[in-house]
């Protein structure tokens, strides 16, 4: 989307976005947990979705958590959509959790592509690649703590995000899509970092849902990182293990990692099933412990490494 000189817009200080060129690593769980942690430290946070997927973390959708604004829809991308298309400002769901609101993504996110590209060739020009970071500006001093979630494999959105942002975390798998995937997200931060946003870094990259035993493919990872995103590429030691059940089961509820955790102690069990007592999907995975305790671990390192960013 870039090519000429663009009139720039600062990113809040503490802005996050969570991105990398492929899909399915566990970029909107990290976005969601890292935005709903800082929430419930007591930072003022905003977390805004740009994907097309509704991935529904925060039970926005399907529980009704939060407060939808009046007047005009904000789900599955509408607000975001609305706000870019009219030039107006973001419209979040208020109180999504205590300190937490959220600019729900959707399909409507999608059909910013065609919009931007438009916009692109007309009187815009490059500049439209801040069209987010214009729309967040009118609203972003009503937070202490602003998380990106991105799209994957799609130029425009990922710019987009990146061009609003101030600080970069890049997860990833370990196979050879997830490092290529990187290359992808490398590239945007590189063009939008020289023409839109200046203030842009990678303030780190890590593994995400992998095993923590496999060292040496961890090595392995960690030089394909430096090789695609620089040498100097902060790597986090958190690596959240790979436990798909208590993952995907959290999310069908809604619920947070650490918010399905606490339901383990009231929990139904395997022989409650068998006794015909209860529903398999009554039964919360044990696995689900070790798992918020690494989503945690991860949110502090994030914390940790955007304020050595910040330096
Ligand atoms: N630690 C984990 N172990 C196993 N599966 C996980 C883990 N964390 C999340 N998942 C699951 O992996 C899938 C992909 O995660 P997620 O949607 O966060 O990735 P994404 O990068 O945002 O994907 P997309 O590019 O489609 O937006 C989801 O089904 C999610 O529930
Ligand atoms: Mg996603």
């Amino acid at each position: 989307m870039l090519s000429e000189e663009v009139e720039l817009v600062e990113p809040p200080k503490k802005s996050v976005v969570v991105g990398t060129g492929k899909g399915g690593v566990g970029k909107s769980t990290v976005g969601a947990h890292l935005a709903a942690h800082c929430a419930e430290q007591g930072e003022r946070t905003l977390l805004v979705c740009v994907t097309s997927q509704d991935d529904d973390d925060l039970g926005i959708k399907e529980f009704g958590r939060g407060v939808q604004p009046d007047g005009l829809p904000v789900m599955d991308g509408q607000g975001l959509y609305r706000s870019i298309s009219e030039r107006i400002p973001l419209v979040p769901v208020r109180d999504v959790r205590p300190n937490l609101d959220v600019v729900p993504g959707g399909v409507m996110v999608g059909e910013l592509v065609p919009l931007l590209m438009a916009r692109l060739m007309g009187h815009d020009g490059p500049g439209v690649v801040l069209s987010l970071a214009r729309a967040l500006q009118p609203i972003a001093p009503f937070y202490d703590r602003i998380v990106f979630d991105s799209a994957p494999e799609n130029d425009s959105l990922e710019q987009l995000a990146l061009a609003a942002g101030r600080h970069l975390f890049v997860p990833t798998r370990s196979d050879a899509s997830s490092i290529r995937g990187m290359g992808r997200i490398a590239r945007n931060f590189k063009v939008v970092r020289r023409q839109a946003n200046p203030w842009l870094r990678v303030a780190g990259a890590f593994l995400y849902a992998s095993n923590p035993t496999a060292v040496q493919l961890h090595a392995q990872v960690k030089e394909d990182i430096r090789a695609t995103l620089g040498d100097g590429t902060p790597i986090l030691s958190t690596i959240v293990g790979y436990r798909e059940k208590p993952a995907v089961n959290a999310r069908r509820k809604g619920l947070l990692f650490n918010e399905y955790a606490e339901l383990l102690p009231k929990s139904a069990k395997s022989y409650d099933v068998a006794a015909g007592r209860a529903r398999v999907e009554d039964v919360v995975p044990e696995a689900i412990v070790g798992l918020a305790a690494d989503m945690r671990q991860l949110n502090l390192e994030i914390l940790d490494y955007s304020k050595k960013a910040a330096e």
